[in-house]
């Protein structure tokens, strides 16, 4: 009976010592206060020093024209009607700016966290005040998507980054976020933005990418000055190979649009839309891009392992279908 209340005691003990360890919430569901909550005046006034005017823009959701998506040159998309095809681009434009929305909810917490895990001042003094950035830049794009975004759902990608966020070591947070995904977010984003019918979103794009260059900048100074030990490679290199294998997958996000207006469509036309999309080609152009950032910035081994599981080869069509 002794023994048994001791054992309990240690395991309390042990537990107790773990619910005090950092744990940061990534907070994709995290809800927002009312429109007449008071603090929302002090934040306001916070965010004005940053944004002056464009605190409050009259904005409407942004669209980017057929070509973006090489939507032209599919038949299906071209038999639709001018009703169906705006539909299709109104989609395709909000999942950009919906996943945009949650990438900078994510960057808040990953700021936040790797402050807490910072070994010297100026370490913790730049990611206090990337946090402020990625507060103002979720800020910015909110403001474009309807009731502030708050009814936006996290896609699989979201959820691995705030997995990642929630579990990974400082080494392997600075490598995948700030190296690989920030560094894979300056090329995204510009092209978004030089492609955006929306000249308000394309400004506010261009204005986080000036910041989203030095989240990154800084992130390869760290990476190259560190060592990952062999578990921060294990799970550098399981977090990638998801990750990557939502671009070997190729457009999904625009056959799912194109299918939601029009209806399922059969394999056949499928196969055609995918390649029309030129979705292989599209997919090998990312998937080098991100393994020269790799290659570029101490991921040299990580390259290799994820070279031996396939992760920079595209699917087939016929398997993304
Ligand atoms: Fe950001
Ligand atoms: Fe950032």
């Amino acid at each position: 009976m002794n023994a048994d209340s001791n054992t309990n005691q240690t395991n309390l003990a042990e537990t107790d010592l773990q619910d005090l360890s950092l744990h940061v919430n990534a907070g994709l569901l995290m809800p927002g206060v009312d429109e007449n909550h008071k603090i929302r005046s002090m934040l306001n006034a916070a965010a004005k020093k940053q944004l002056g005017d464009r605190l409050h823009l009259d904005s409407e959701l942004p669209n980017w024209p057929a070509e973006y998506f090489n939507l032209t040159d599919a038949a299906v998309f071209q038999n639709a009607n001018a009703s169906e095809k705006q539909t299709i681009l109104d989609l395709c434009g909000q999942a950009i700016v919906e996943e945009a929305l949650l990438i900078e909810k994510c960057g808040m917490a990953f700021g936040v966290k790797m402050s807490a895990l910072s070994e010297c001042v100026e370490e913790r003094m730049f990611y206090n005040l990337m946090a402020a950035e990625e507060a103002i830049h979720y800020h910015q794009v909110r403001q474009f998507l309807p009731n502030d975004g708050m009814k936006v759902q996290p896609n699989p990608f979201h959820h691995l980054l705030a997995n990642l966020i929630e579990n990974g070591d400082r080494n392997s947070l600075v490598f995948i976020i700030q190296v690989v995904l920030e560094g894979w977010g300056l090329s995204h984003y510009k092209q978004l933005a030089d492609n955006c019918l929306s000249e308000a979103f394309s400004f506010e794009l261009r204005e986080i990418l000036k910041d989203e260059s030095r989240h990154h900048g800084t992130g390869v100074i760290f990476s190259k000055e560190r060592e990952f030990s062999s578990a921060s490679c294990d799970f550098i290199v399981s977090v990638l190979k998801d990750f990557l294998q939502m671009i070997q997958v190729g457009p999904q996000a625009i056959l799912g649009a194109v299918e939601s207006v029009l209806g399922e469509l059969p394999k056949n036309e499928k196969l055609a839309l995918f390649n029309e999309l030129d979705g292989e080609a599209k997919s090998t152009e990312k998937l080098n891009t991100l393994r020269d950032l790799m290659l570029q910035n101490g991921g040299a081994k990580i390259v290799e392992r994820l070279d031996a599981l396939k992760s920079f080869t595209p699917y087939p069509a016929e398997e993304c279908l």
